[in-house]
């Protein structure tokens, strides 16, 4: 196996000459063989008749995925393009040759000693202490954070080369280039599973290791971006920095090549700086559906002004014995609609699904979940959970899918003002697809829009109670505003449970019975 081709020469030469490490030569020639990129960073770089890298004839790809270079002759510490038997060395080579020797201990233009002393064994013992001291999942795939400096280098590297590079062939462009993350995460893998004592890499683990690093020397260079194409560095709500990789990117694209930051970079005088290793595990996804018992709980914590207005919420009395389960950092809590801080919500529950944030426990058994749910049920009065169960990202959209078309059931607790006797209101029985028009009911008037909702009640049917009261139970299309429909919200909905019977009518309690979405699936007993 030949990773590097006779035709690489001329951007292996102008690599090289340009100050890039061995490995930032690799990228650049699109090479993808992880084992090329495990070699020592001061490898030699060969080309007899090809180029290859390491040993020759032993570099292949078993033999090198295995990591016991220990038995190869000991690598050079010098950096050398040393022509082969056939090549003669031009005058060009021999200044690439020159410059390499010169240059050989520099910290890298392009990666910035991220692919060189800072990707090596005792970079990846900091990491597996890390690893070890803050949780013992055995999976572990390597993720690095390269900031904006680092997308500035290599375009102006790929500038450097793109001649070259499409000579090589037209198909290749700078995506084809292999990042220094993933040139770093290949190394880094190896020597980090050797630390591990031989743990098994898993590329579709769920856990992950960042590894970042800081550039102060081309921290400027950043804000040269900035000034040049404001419009491309907006503030977002949720990143923490505006030099985003898309940003980044944009913005290089827009400035004109010869306006560019100097190409090839220039030399820089230190390496980076490692920085923090983080180990962060892949969200986990829960689900069920929850029964609320109280009249007095808001769904989600009720705030005014920052203050809070009620002791509690389902959702915090859901997630706090979850979060503890699962040793999460936190949590989004979602579910299929919600009812009002007075509506109990009744028969099989609603249904919600909650993403935990950095989980250090991810698996639990049937038992597991089921005594999870127990602890839950017990923990309040108030609030009851069933069907709890683990399930992916995906299927969590299951549960908003639709959710217009459904179906929901309801019982009213309505007062008349006018007596009323049993025969007064059988004729509620035989009503069916009513359509509602719903103008956004006053109470909710300041946080929606005005509009007109057309809403069908599928069925109804009522329970005479005493001379002033019966029970209305409503089933209906999910999002139907049913205390507008009873008291009829100053006319704002039409037809309402007033024009109906002749006389003012008002609700007075309100339960859900059931949210008739078939998600989560249902877990036997
Ligand atoms: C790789 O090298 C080993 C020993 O050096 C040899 O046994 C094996 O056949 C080689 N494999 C390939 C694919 O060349
Ligand atoms: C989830 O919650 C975190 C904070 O707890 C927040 O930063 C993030 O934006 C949320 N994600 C979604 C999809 O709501
Ligand atoms: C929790 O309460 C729900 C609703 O009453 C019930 O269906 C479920 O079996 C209970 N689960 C456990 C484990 O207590
Ligand atoms: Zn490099």
């Amino acid at each position: 196996m030949l990773p590097l081709k006779e035709k690489d020469k001329p951007i292996v030469q102008k690599l090289l000459a340009a100050g890039c490490c061995a490995r930032c030569v690799l990228r650049f020639c699109c090479v993808s063989v992880h084992a090329a990129y495990r070699q020592p960073p001061q490898v030699r770089l060969h080309y007899s008749p090809g180029f290859k890298l390491g040993a020759s004839g032993e570099n292949n790809k078993s033999h090198d995925a295995a990591g016991s270079d220990a038995h190869e002759e000991p690598p050079s510490k010098r950096a050398k393009l040393e022509p082969g038997a056939s090549g003669d060395m031009s005058g060009e080579d021999a200044a690439a040759v020159a410059g390499q020797r010169d240059e050989e201990l520099r910290v890298c233009v392009v990666c910035v000693g991220v692919l060189q002393e800072l990707c090596d064994a005792t970079q990846a013992s900091k990491v597996c202490v890390r690893v070890c001291s803050q949780m013992c999942w055995g999976l572990f795939s390597a993720v690095d954070e390269l900031t904006c400096p680092f997308w500035i280098l290599q375009h102006s590297c790929w500038l450097h080369v793109k001649k070259e590079l499409r000579e090589k062939s037209a198909k290749l462009d700078k995506d084809d280039v292999v990042q220094v993350k993933e040139a770093f995460k290949w190394v880094m893998q190896g020597l980090v599973a050797k630390e591990l004592g031989g743990s098994t890499l898993c590329s579709q683990s769920k856990f992950e290791v960042g590894v970042e690093f800081s550039h102060p020397e081309t921290d400027a260079d950043c804000h040269f971006l900035a000034s040049t194409c404001p419009d491309c560095f907006k503030p977002t709500k949720n990143k923490q920095s505006v030099f985003t990789r898309m940003a980044v990117v944009k913005a290089l694209e827009k400035i004109p090549e010869d306006r560019h930051s100097p190409c090839p970079p220039r030399r820089p005088s230190s390496s980076c700086v490692p920085l923090d290793v983080q180990c962060l595990h892949a969200s986990v996804f829960v689900a069920g559906r929850y029964n609320k018992f109280c009249r007095s709980l808001p769904q989600t914590p009720w705030l005014i002004d920052g203050e809070r207005r009620m002791e509690s919420s389902v959702e915090e009395l859901i997630a706090a014995p979850v979060l503890s389960s699962f040793r999460a950092a936190g949590f989004n809590f979602s579910s299929s609609g919600r009812e009002d801080v007075d509506v109990r919500t009744l028969g099989n529950g609603r249904p919600f699904a909650m993403e935990l944030l950095n989980p250090h426990r991810s698996s639990f058994s049937t038992a597991q979940m089921k005594q999870l749910q127990e602890t839950i049920n017990k923990s309040s009065d108030k609030i009851r959970v069933r069907d709890l169960q683990i399930v992916s990202r995906e299927a969590m959209s299951r549960m908003k899918e639709g959710e217009e078309e459904k179906t929901k059931s309801y019982t009213a607790l309505v007062w008349t003002l006018k007596p009323i006797r049993r025969d007064d209101i059988s004729f509620i029985d035989d009503i069916q697809d009513l359509t509602l028009d719903q103008k956004t009911p006053l109470r909710v008037l300041h946080r929606r829009a005005l509009a007109v909702r057309h809403r069908v009640i599928h069925s109804m049917s009522a329970r005479f109670l005493d001379s002033h009261h019966f029970y209305l139970s409503l089933k209906t299309q999910a999002g139907t505003y049913i205390k507008e429909f009873v008291h009829g919200d100053f006319g704002r909905t039409k037809p309402n449970m007033c024009e109906l019977l002749k006389t003012d009518t008002d609700i007075l309690e309100l339960d859900v019975e059931s949210v008739d979405v078939d998600w989560p699936p249902s877990i036997p007993e």
